[in-house]
């Protein structure tokens, strides 16, 4: 009993998947890592652009004193935030300044700073599913409730039933595009239905509800549509993300969140955010990864390369007969399993040595997840395991 009940209770519902990572590590001991094709990790490939090196040996080399303490503000250094705001204002024509950007520790350092600032226990959060599994976890840390809603067959939100699930306990909304597990961007127009779902809801409850957006995939997007931002459409609106992915920077922990400058109430949001990421124990994003990325808010790792294992595996399983909406950013395609029961699928892949994720941890049952942010052996070689788990469900 040393550990709290609800944490064990979140790690049993956890373990069907930390079951699988489990089995496939295993798979790998026992027939060589070559001969394992491993779908099921969304860990960045790409390694960071050039720049990030030569910014790092720059720093490395710099004796200012003072650049490895405390800094003045948890919300991070005041000219990172404002070179982050500059680059944000260009590409949302939103008048940014360093006053909304706050640095932090990566995309779910930031979910769990504005969390923890806008949730009371008992306090609802609108998830639309398929979602990122770890998102149940970030408002449950906070005495929160999770509610799904649903989406269409091309994964956008129903937006009639997102108004019928925001309640009077409603404190926010949370959409992710490009989509974890979906890949699916979410044009403007469900931008703007969203954002008047939740204004109606507002006015029917008398209450103020937050929009968040986590666009960590926000520059991994394959077609040439302007990717929708959220500012113009809901006042209290907020963006978490990060340079896990557009920048390779995953271990790095380096992310920031944006707060609407039309928001009437961010003076008090924000400083609400800054006690967050202090008093949760991050203190402030790490320094280094804010200077550094403050130099790069212009670059990304090469995204055509992600853009080519895109097609080679969606080619390749819309060729076998696998049903699957054409992912437009992010690294992952998300199709349907070729049986009702995507938990016992992804067994019958393993068995071909072939590792993928169901659906049903992203309240998505029915479909799974295969990333492609792998090597291009890795996609090539599982294509025989679909192939096979795919005839043996149809004959
Ligand atoms: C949708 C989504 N949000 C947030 C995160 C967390 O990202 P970060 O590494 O920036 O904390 C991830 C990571 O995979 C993700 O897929």
């Amino acid at each position: 009993m040393a550990i709290s009940r609800k944490v064990r209770e979140q790690m049993n519902n956890g373990s069907a998947i930390r079951k699988m990572f489990e089995e496939g590590f295993e798979l790998k001991q026992i027939h060589g890592a070559e001969n394992v094709f491993d779908l099921s990790l969304g860990n960045p490939l790409l390694e960071p652009p050039p720049e990030f090196r030569a910014e790092l040996a720059r720093l490395a080399a710099d004796e200012t004193p003072n650049t490895h303490r405390y800094m003045q503000s948890s919300a991070g250094l005041p000219e990172v935030r404002a070179s982050v705001a500059e680059v944000l204002a260009e590409e949302s024509g939103v008048p940014f300044t360093e006053n909304e950007i706050l640095m932090t520790v990566g995309a779910a350092g930031a979910i769990n700073a504005i969390l923890r600032s806008i949730l009371d226990a008992n306090d609802e959060v609108v998830l639309i599913a398929p979602y990122f599994v770890e998102y149940t976890f970030y408002v449950a840390h906070q005495n929160g409730v999770s509610k799904v809603t649903g989406t269409d067959e091309n994964w956008l939100p129903d937006i009639e039933s997102l108004e019928a699930t925001i309640g009077p306990r409603t404190r926010a909304v949370i959409i992710n595009s490009p989509n974890n597990p979906t890949g699916v961007i979410y044009p403007e127009s469900s931008i703007a239905a969203i954002s008047a779902a939740i204004q109606r809801a507002e006015e029917k409850h008398g209450t103020e509800i937050y929009l968040i957006s986590d666009e960590p995939y926000r520059k991994l997007i394959y077609s040439d549509a302007p990717y929708p931002f959220i500012f113009n459409h809901h006042p209290r609106s907020i963006v978490a993300t990060s340079h896990s992915k557009d920048l390779g920077l995953a271990g790095e922990r380096i992310g920031h969140i944006a707060v609407n400058p039309g928001d009437p109430g961010k003076a008090d949001l924000i400083n609400a955010l800054i006690f967050s990421i202090r008093t949760l124990g991050f203190v402030n994003a790490p320094a280094l990864m804010q200077r550094i990325v403050g130099k790069l808010q212009r670059e990304t790792v090469d995204i055509d390369i992600y853009r080519k294992k895109r097609d080679l595996l969606y080619g390749a399983l819309t060729d076998i007969g696998y049903e699957c909406v054409k992912p437009d950013g992010a690294f992952f395609v998300f199709p349907k399993s070729p049986i009702p029961d995507d938990v016992e699928f992804v067994a019958q892949l393993k068995k071909e040595l072939v590792l993928v994720v169901p659906g049903v941890g992203s309240g998505a049952p029915g479909f799974f997840r295969a990333s492609y942010c792998v090597d291009d052996w890795v996609i090539e070689g599982s294509i025989d395991g679909f192939k096979k788990v795919f005839a043996q469900a149809n004959s």
